[in-house]
């Protein structure tokens, strides 16, 4: 639709861009867009205007982390886990707002060589919207460009213990020693299974977690803005990455100190 239109970036994005590019890139982006409902509130109208104006916006984050950044992989929160505590008609209208997304998105989605993936406990919802979510999955996933990662009735802290779960099964059936319980065989067991860790976690409207990959962010540099989500732009999407490459990571060490 109007997308292609939406991409003409700004004389201050394409600078941005210029500079961004010239530097290397984070693996994985993951964000928390927060902030839709106020958004709509401040300007007179109900907070489900807020959630359609806030999938434009992720629409046009996608398309520019897939055009310009040629990003590894983007995970957008969707819906939490602790979601479910909204209003009845606000919950409904997120389940039909993300199948309609994934219903309109999918088949540009797959041409532009997305992988799509879902992670979240996607048993627990609606079954039109499981539906679309597997079959979206099934259509893309032979597709080897962005990682386009979608937090759907997501918790870290309802993924960790999934994941004890497993192993404990595991050491149960004798298939493993709980010795050999590691970083790395722990990390099989989340959601974000084979993906890097997110380098940069950006949170709209708020300055906290949320219970948003508690595990994964150890090391994550974390960028807010007090904007809400719809307000988010091209520009300050860039101006998070240029942030995030001027901040010296040390993990603990004293690496890159003076
Ligand atoms: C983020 O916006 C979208 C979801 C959590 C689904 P909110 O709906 O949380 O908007 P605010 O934070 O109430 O303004
Ligand atoms: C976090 O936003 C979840 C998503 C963006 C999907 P919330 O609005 O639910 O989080 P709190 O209530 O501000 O912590
Ligand atoms: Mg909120």
């Amino acid at each position: 639709m109007a997308t292609v239109e939406r991409q003409s970036l700004s004389a201050q994005s394409q600078r941005l861009l210029n500079q961004v590019l010239q530097r290397p890139l984070p693996r994985h982006i993951a964000i928390v867009m927060d902030g839709n409902g106020r958004w709509a509130k401040q300007l007179d109208r109900d907070r489900t205007f807020g959630h359609r104006q806030g999938v434009d916006t992720a629409r046009d984050i996608v398309e520019f982390s897939i055009k310009h950044l040629k990003l590894e992989t983007l995970t957008l929160y969707a819906f939490s886990t602790e979601n479910w505590n909204r209003p009845r008609r606000e919950v409904d209208f997120l389940m039909d707002l993300m199948q309609r997304f994934l219903r309109e998105q999918v088949d540009r989605l797959v041409k532009k060589n997305v992988q799509l993936r879902v992670m979240g406990d996607v048993g627990a919802l609606p079954e039109s919207l499981q539906n679309e979510i597997q079959y979206a999955i099934d259509r893309s996933n032979s597709n080897d460009g962005l990682n386009l990662n979608l937090a759907v009735n997501y918790g870290s802290r309802q993924e960790i213990l999934r994941a004890v779960q497993s192993l404990v099964i595991q050491v149960q059936d004798g298939k493993l020693e709980p010795e050999s319980i590691n970083e790395h065989l722990f990390e099989q067991a989340l959601y974000t299974q084979g993906l890097p860790d997110p380098d940069l976690v950006i949170r709209t409207a708020e300055q906290r977690l949320s219970n948003f990959l508690l595990w994964q962010a150890a090391y994550a540099e974390f960028w807010t803005t007090p904007s809400p989500w719809p307000e988010f732009s091209i520009e300050k999407f860039l101006t998070a990455i240029s942030d995030f490459q001027s901040r010296p990571r040390t993990y603990g060490s004293l690496n890159n100190h003076a």
